[in-house]
């Protein structure tokens, strides 16, 4: 695996390697690269968990992590993006972590620079990393993937969770529906997920993912407020009673509490919003560790 830019990337057997890397490394496994290696998180979004996440990986690989701030950076001067990937590359990373708004930013990388690219998302397209930390996630608890009914709700449109999730789920043979605001659902999704009423969704779902609403990628305000959205789409108190008895609430985070969920559901005992997070460490340990050996490091 040389980079890790889409979901569609990985062969199944490949996401399979990386669980189970991932839950070696859960275990205290450690694995080390033959040399010094270099790695440089570049994140031209913000970003709290999958940098932070990132970082962390990197270093319990014994990895040396590059400072970068895109706003102290000379790309604040006009430098481009190719340019600046182009110098770590010269100066000696072995890796780059990056993030960006602009849907497939890395074409304008891939065969031009020699260092491996991890996409840490790209505007509305793919965040393969969260992905895997999901797929992790929802084998703990239920072992596999084959018939799990899977509802993912809300800003479907904007959300990159939502379409690496849905290649990857779909793939591995669950049955992925979505709900939320209609107006908010791209039809390109249909070919692989049918659009359900909300309380159906909720009622029928082994795994709830509930999206967060992605306001600075709308072009207009909605006319729905966060109470409104709460009532009509949100994970409620009384959604969460009809849930299955095993079935689970997921969410990428940040959470709008008491938008897309109660506030009183985010560490329920169903949630594994948190988990997520945890688990996003060891993925990304087994996702470094894959693309650092394919480059003999
Ligand atoms: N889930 C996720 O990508 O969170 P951050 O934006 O904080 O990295």
């Amino acid at each position: 695996m040389r980079n890790l830019l889409t979901i569609s990337d990985l062969t199944i057997e490949e996401i399979g390697e990386i669980l189970r890397e991932a839950e070696y490394f859960s275990k205290g496994e450690i694995w080390r690269p033959k040399q010094q290696t270099f790695a440089v998180n570049m994140f031209f979004e913000p970003s709290t968990r999958t940098k932070s996440s990132f970082d962390i990986a990197e270093k319990k690989l014994g990895l040396e992590v590059i400072p970068f701030d895109v706003n102290f950076s000379s790309i604040t001067k006009g430098e481009s993006l190719y340019d600046t990937v182009k110098l770590f590359e010269v100066i000696g990373s072995n890796i780059a972590v990056i993030r960006h708004s602009q849907d497939r930013y890395y074409d304008s990388l891939v065969g031009k620079v020699r260092i491996p690219i991890i996409n840490g998302g790209d505007g509305c397209g793919q965040h393969p990393t969260q992905c895997l930390l999901d797929l992790y996630t929802i084998q703990q608890e239920f072992g596999g993937f084959k018939d799990l009914q899977v509802a993912i709700i809300g800003d479907i449109s904007h959300s990159r969770v939502a379409r690496s999730n849905k290649d990857a789920l779909s793939k591995l043979g669950a049955n992925v529906v979505f709900s939320g605001p209609e107006e908010w659902f791209d039809k390109s999704f249909l070919n692989n997920g049918d659009y359900v009423n909300i309380d159906k969704a909720i009622e029928e779902a082994d795994v709830v993912m509930l999206l967060r609403i992605q306001n600075e990628r709308h072009q207009s305000t909605s006319n729905m407020s966060a109470k409104e959205y709460h009532q009509q789409y949100g994970l409620t108190l009384e959604r969460e009673s009809r849930m299955k008895r095993n079935s689970i609430i997921m969410h990428p985070a940040p959470v709008n509490r008491n938008v897309e969920i109660a506030d009183e559901l985010v560490e329920a005992d169903r949630s594994r919003i948190f988990k997520q997070m945890e688990n996003g460490v060891f993925v990304r340990m087994a996702v470094l560790k894959k693309i650092l050996e394919c480059g003999g490091l």
